[in-house]
């Protein structure tokens, strides 16, 4: 993207600078970026991981008002003091996006129970503990917005980024979307998820052989992977007011995958 339009495009959310944003599994890939495209635009960040470390170089990189918390997203309690900790320094919480998630690749029987039971406690668990603990706050406050990470896995079980299982999970995460937005949105709350193609970061590396990547990209209409940057845009696009009657969506950032 060239600087000028970068600039345009933070320009046009200028009411993010209000806002609070909690993100999670933010030390690395995806999540620090849409944390840090979100601080680019004003808006306060707290990045939340279970790398406490990561998260913290994350902030300090990001720089401003941007804040680090360690927070293992399947740890129900933890979560509870995380969000408190955060509405008692910020005093609410008006963007949560759901970032953290893990990956499981092969055949179906090469994921065994417990990577099986971790997939759901990260992808899906992970998700409806951090909602429940901070959606009370946005009714509270009678705003709020979610971006949930999902996959174009979720469309056809798997293929391109993940297995079956992973799929699975965040096919899960398209319904969590849909449900949330009718119930969140009469209280003010909007609720929208990401649908990633493949994204070169650390979840991937290790499955992105120049032959698979040169694989993948033939697939892709538009012939790349998908960046960062794609991702941090849309996500600022949602959490902000350009988009206010968007709700309950899954958008794919694809370059055209889901249509071949
Ligand atoms: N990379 C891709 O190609 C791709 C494609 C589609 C969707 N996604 C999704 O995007 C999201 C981010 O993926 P990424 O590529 O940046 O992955 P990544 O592995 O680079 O980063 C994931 C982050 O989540 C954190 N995390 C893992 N388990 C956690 C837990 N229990 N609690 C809190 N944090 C935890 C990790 O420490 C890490 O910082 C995930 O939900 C992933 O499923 C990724």
């Amino acid at each position: 993207m060239q600087d000028g339009s970068k600039h345009t495009s933070q320009q046009q959310d200028q009411e993010l600078r209000e806002r609070v944003a909690l993100v999670t599994g933010a030390a690395r890939g995806i999540g620090l970026h849409i944390a840090a495209r979100l601080a680019g635009s004003g808006c306060t960040v707290v990045l939340t991981d279970i790398d406490a470390d990561g998260a913290a170089r994350g902030a300090a990189a990001i720089g401003g008002t941007a804040g680090a918390l360690r927070m293992d997203v399947r740890d129900r309690a933890g979560i509870g003091d995380t969000v408190r900790r955060v509405l008692d320094t910020h005093g609410r919480i008006d963007i949560l996006i759901n970032n953290a998630g893990v990956l499981a690749q092969g055949a179906f029987d090469q994921t065994d129970g417990a990577a099986w039971d971790e997939l759901v406690a990260v992808n899906l668990t992970g998700i409806y503990n951090c909602v429940q603990a901070v959606a009370p706050s946005m009714i509270a406050h009678g705003r709020g917005n979610i971006v949930n990470i999902a996959s174009v896995s979720a469309a056809r079980g798997g293929g391109s980024v993940g297995n079956v299982w992973y799929g699975t999970t965040k096919a899960g995460v398209v319904a969590i979307t849909q449900g949330l937005a009718r119930e969140l949105g009469p209280r003010g709350i909007r609720v929208n998820a990401i649908a990633p193609a493949v994204v070169d970061t650390d979840m991937m590396k290790p499955h992105l052989t120049e032959s698979v990547r040169g694989a993948i990209c033939a697939r892709i209409p538009l012939g790349r992977l998908t960046h960062k940057r794609d991702l941090g845009e849309l996500a600022a696009w949602l959490a902000g007011d350009r988009s206010e009657f968007i709700t309950g969506q899954t958008i794919a950032v694809d370059g055209g995958l889901l249509c071949t």
